[in-house]
């Protein structure tokens, strides 16, 4: 009896490590909205308070959180590495010190706040991953944006790539073809792109990042009045790197089609916001959500959707982190 009891424990274990070696390029197709059904069923409520509470404190702290989204997916699949920081023992140097992220990513604290009250009801079941895209898809619904179904069962990386942040983040002074380009690296569509590009329907930009634009020195034409507006607070020089202006004048705070219909009078922020709309490829989608707000909805919901299920790299060890700061 006890030998058939371990040669049958040993076969289950020779079972779960073949299923672990062949299994670990697909965790895309493993994502499932019910994943936490069964282990941790408060969960999605627990986020949308935790993220009602940070939204209403600071509406912005909803547009910082998405872009923490963004910004992690892009860099080998959606596996929380954005959140590492620089590990102690340099195993690694984490990405919040690359260029697109320094002095410039924010909300943090707000995701920390969000899974602290996770692990009080599921102790160490629902990984950072999951919960940074849970916390994106409400933060554009209390933002007034669409609605999704959150596919769920992420694993969070143990390590970070600093170098893989500098290489696959789009720049505020990407061409359209470059944009393109780096969204079809990850398999996303010009359309998508566009569409994901309406989350700058809220959230802050600093001068810094668009101070040629409006001083004179960008090819793609910019709305004289909002230009001379932004020169305010954004001189040509004066050390103002940090002023910050709303990435859509019209409502800064409201996740809406405002963004698009500012692209289409000349008033797009950043140069890369107003490639979309500079007499190429992506037009007539701009006008379309623009005078659209349903279709621009029901595309940034399919879009976000996409985005959310790009996986680590084979072979990238993943667990789910206690702390979503450091690997356990
Ligand atoms: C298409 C290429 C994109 C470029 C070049 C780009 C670039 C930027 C830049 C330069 C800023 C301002 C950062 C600062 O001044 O500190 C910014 C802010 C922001 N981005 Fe993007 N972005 C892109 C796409 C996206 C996507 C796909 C999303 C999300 C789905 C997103 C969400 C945001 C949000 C919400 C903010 C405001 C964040 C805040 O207020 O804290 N961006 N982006
Ligand atoms: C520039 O912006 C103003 C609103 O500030 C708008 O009335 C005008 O039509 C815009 N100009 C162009 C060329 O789109």
């Amino acid at each position: 009896m006890a030998a058939v009891s371990v040669s049958s424990r040993v076969f289950v274990l020779a079972l779960a490590l073949l299923a672990a070696v062949t299994c670990r390029g697909c965790l895309a197709a493993a994502l499932s909205t019910k994943y936490y059904d069964k282990t941790c069923p408060a969960v999605q409520s627990v986020v949308r308070s935790a993220m009602a509470r940070a939204v209403a404190a600071d509406p912005r702290a909803g547009a910082s959180v998405l872009r923490l989204f963004f910004h992690d997916c892009f860099v080998n699949g959606c596996d929380a590495s954005v959140l590492l920081d620089d590990d102690v023992s340099s195993q690694f140097t984490g990405e919040k010190g690359a260029s697109p992220n320094l002095n410039s990513l924010r909300g943090f604290e707000v995701v920390d706040a969000v899974k602290a009250a996770v692990e009080a009801s599921c102790k160490a079941t629902v990984s950072c991953a999951d919960v940074l895209a849970l916390a994106s898809r409400d933060a554009v619904a209390l933002l007034g944006g669409p609605k999704w179904n959150v596919k769920l069962g992420r694993k969070d990386a143990r390590t970070a790539s600093q170098a893989a942040a500098n290489t696959n983040l789009p720049g505020p002074g990407s061409s359209l073809a470059s944009l393109v380009a780096s969204f079809a690296a990850k398999g996303l569509s010009a359309r998508d792109m566009t569409a994901l590009s309406g989350a700058h329907t809220v959230g802050r930009a600093r001068c810094v990042t668009f101070r040629g634009r409006v001083n004179g020195g960008d090819a793609d034409a910019v709305n004289a009045t909002f230009a001379a507006q932004l020169r305010q607070a954004c001189p040509a020089s004066g050390g103002a790197d940090g002023s910050l202006a709303p990435l859509d004048a019209e409502t800064p705070d409201a996740f809406d089609n405002g963004y698009f219909r500012e692209l289409a009078q000349r008033r797009g922020l950043l140069h890369s916001d107003q490639e979309l709309f500079n007499g190429g490829s992506q037009d007539a989608l701009v006008r379309k959500y623009a005078g659209n707000g349903a279709a621009f909805a029901s595309d940034f919901a399919k879009a976000m959707v996409r985005m959310g299920s790009l996986a680590p790299a084979v072979g990238t060890p993943l667990e789910v982190r206690l702390n979503c700061r450091r690997p356990n």
